[in-house]
């Protein structure tokens, strides 16, 4: 039987929202709805976007509009709504206004798309997330949020780099929240294969894990005028990918934990498998004693955030 196109919604239409929407018409993955709370943004985005479509040949519909009647049926949503960093600002000092942001966004979404699985990217994420799972009431599968796939991508990025390889021939992983205290694993992290400690010196290594853990303040100093969203969309987009093809790809991202690692009750970046139901697993391995410490510290920083909010 003929299979329905996927819908996916992305909220927010600002740098992170439109780029998203650009990777994943390049992939056709299925039509796009763009919704922002500014009027004419998410329309002219939309539209400039559909027409570049026959260029590319990509059979995706992409609707730009302020009415979340449109979003109706959303396989996936994506939240990107929310204020970007500025120079001297931390993720945190995000906290309060996008919280509100993301509560009222959610509770519109889940109004129109109660079987959606969503991908919450509005900083501070870990915290983000956990809004938008206590809003919605949704199982904890189909609430998570992007930020491992991207603080990998950027400690990759720097490790093919610095070797000279493909991008393609280094794997590795990124843990905890998405937040200063994020945890880099040179132990696993492999390039072809070989381990990456067998290639180069350790002072050389924790150069690149520095520079990964920068990775978001480097590009916002360049900026000035907000944070990254070229490889923040790709990132994204390889998880919503990963749900609505069912790949069951192991992706580092935001999970709700209820004891996985030591923690419970808060979402933080672990290795989970990405389904057609969201998160089907999160994938435990033991840590070092090292590892287990730095990851307590990422999450200890986490439960302040949500502390905060007083949900
Ligand atoms: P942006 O300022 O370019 O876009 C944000 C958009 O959200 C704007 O168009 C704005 O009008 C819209 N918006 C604000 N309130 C809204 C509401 N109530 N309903 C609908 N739309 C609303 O910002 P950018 O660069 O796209 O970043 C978006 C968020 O994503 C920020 O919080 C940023 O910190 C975060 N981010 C997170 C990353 C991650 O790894 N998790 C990576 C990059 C950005
Ligand atoms: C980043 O890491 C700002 O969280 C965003 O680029």
């Amino acid at each position: 039987m003929p299979r329905q196109k996927n819908k996916i919604t992305i909220v927010g239409s600002g740098n992170v929202g439109a780029t998203a929407a650009h990777w994943a018409v390049t992939k056709e993955l299925g039509d796009v709805v763009l919704i922002d709370i500014v009027e004419g943004i998410p329309q002219g985005k939309g539209l400039d976007l559909f027409e570049s479509t026959p260029v590319e040949g990509s059979d995706c519909r992409i609707l730009g509009t302020n009415d979340y009647k449109d979003t109706k049926d959303s396989d996936v949503v994506v939240i990107t709504a929310g204020l970007p960093r500025k120079p001297g600002m931390s993720r945190d000092d995000l906290l309060f206004k996008n919280a509100e942001i993301v509560k009222l966004v959610t509770q519109s979404v889940v109004k129109y798309s109660p079987n959606a699985v969503l991908v919450i990217v509005s900083n501070p994420l870990d915290a983000m997330a956990y809004v938008a799972k206590k809003v919605s009431g949704f199982p904890k599968g189909r609430v998570m949020g992007m930020a491992g796939v991207l603080d990998t991508a950027r400690f990759r990025t720097f490790i093919a780099e610095a070797l000279n390889v493909s991008v393609r021939d280094v794997t590795t992983l990124v843990l905890g929240g998405h937040g200063d205290e994020m945890v880099p694993f040179p132990r696993l992290t492999t390039v072809g294969g070989v381990p990456l400690t067998e290639l180069l010196p350790q002072d050389k290594i924790q150069k690149l894990v520095d520079r990964a853990r920068q990775g978001g303040a480097e590009i916002v100093n360049l900026l000035k005028t907000g944070s990254a969203y070229y490889a923040p969309g790709a990132s994204v987009i390889e998880m919503v990918e990963s749900i609505l093809k069912d790949k069951k790809r192991i992706l580092p991202c935001a999970a709700y934990l209820e004891g996985e690692y030591g923690f419970k009750g808060i979402y933080l970046g672990v290795p989970a498998k990405l389904g057609a139901n969201g998160v089907e697993q999160v994938m435990e391995f033991k840590l070092t004693d090292d590892e287990q410490k730095a990851l307590t510290k990422s999450a200890d920083s986490v439960k302040d955030l949500i502390g905060k909010l007083k949900l």
